[in-house]
């Protein structure tokens, strides 16, 4: 494959910016402003853009221009926004990209009407699509939100569960976010006209890439740099969540380690000030390099299953490869 040095990282970057430009004009006059502000608050900072950017590439690659495509990658970017706010007030996160979360910065009422706000937005998307059936857009992408609550649904269930393996970890997995990826590819196809097998094969790599995608959040999660990260470093960790690195640490535990690990089984979340020992630990039972492994073994599985669906190394192969080179 190439290594970039072709500019498609800057054709990226106007992807985003174009998207982030179009998410900023949706709400920006709308009343009541106790609705619509928190709205505006979501939609005006941006995050990586990943999704609407896979949509866009996808869709190329199928012969679908990007202003075609657009809708698609809005709506996608709009549930993604959606899940977020929910997921902020579920895992009671005080930051994300570096400002407070909706619930705090308002309040949680307003955050689950925002978030509301948002999914709505998002099914107003597809009615403009013109490339494809909407029919056929509406089912895949109604498929991913019902999947992605089943999945957050799974996700909290996890927490006060024990005995999990990491078989139903990834289950888990496909759901609540691997859902959203696969539909990222899938709704391109649509547009594109693929047919059944290659529309099968763009899912599969979308789950792939979903897999590699949580278990990097997993992981920087515990170990990226406060600032650029902008979430509350180790906050899985003290909520108890069923991650890969807490199932790997469990599952390579021994009696001498204590019930360091063990214990977060009874859904009782680490302190704050245990966080640091807790990375230690998981360096030192390999807990970090079995992740770093796990991203790039299904990175690798997405891009081969990408090229068997696109036929062509393509510049969603270069994206998703530069996805998973941030593992910091
Ligand atoms: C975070 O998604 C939620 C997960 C599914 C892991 P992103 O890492 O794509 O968040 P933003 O949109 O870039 O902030
Ligand atoms: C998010 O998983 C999955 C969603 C469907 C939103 P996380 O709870 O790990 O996402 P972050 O880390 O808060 O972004
Ligand atoms: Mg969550
Ligand atoms: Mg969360
Ligand atoms: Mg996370």
């Amino acid at each position: 494959m190439n290594t970039d040095t072709n500019g498609w990282r800057d054709r990226v970057a106007v992807l985003a910016e174009t998207i982030s430009n179009r998410l900023s004009q949706l709400v920006h006059d709308r009343r009541p402003a106790a609705l619509y502000e928190p709205v505006q608050y979501v939609l005006s900072k941006g995050g990586k853009r990943f999704r609407p950017v896979l949509v866009l590439l996808a869709a190329d690659a199928f012969g679908i221009d990007s202003e075609e495509a657009m809708p698609l990658a809005l709506a996608v970017e709009l549930v993604h926004e959606f899940s977020l706010v929910h997921d902020d007030i579920m895992d009671h996160a005080d930051s994300r990209r570096g400002r407070p979360t909706v619930h705090v910065k308002y309040d949680v009422d307003t955050a689950i009407l925002c978030g509301d706000t948002l999914l709505n937005l998002a099914t107003s998307m597809i009615a403009d699509v013109t490339a494809g059936s909407v029919k056929d857009h509406v089912k895949c992408l109604s498929h991913a939100v019902e999947s992605l609550c089943e999945g957050q649904a799974l996700d909290k269930q996890y927490e006060t569960a024990s005995g999990l393996q990491t078989a139903d970890y990834l289950r888990m997995v496909d759901l609540k976010t691997g859902a959203l990826t696969a539909a990222c590819l899938e709704l391109a196809g649509i547009a594109g006209g693929v047919n059944t097998l290659v529309r099968s094969r763009l899912r599969s790599s979308g789950l792939a890439m979903g897999r590699a995608f949580q278990i990097q959040d997993d992981l920087l999660d515990l170990v990226a740099d406060d600032a650029r990260w902008g979430k509350v470093i180790g906050s899985d960790l003290m909520e108890g969540k069923k991650t890969f690195l807490l199932l790997e640490a469990q599952a390579r535990s021994t009696e001498s380690d204590g019930d360091f690990f063990g214990k977060i089984h009874q859904g009782a979340g680490l302190d704050a000030s245990q966080i640091v020992e807790a990375r230690r630990r998981m360096d030192s039972l390999g807990v970090l390099e079995a992740s770093r492994d796990a991203i790039a073994k299904h990175t690798d599985q997405a891009i081969v299953l990408l090229g068997l669906a696109s036929g062509h190394t393509s510049d969603v192969q270069l994206l998703v490869r530069s996805m998973a080179e941030r593992v910091w």
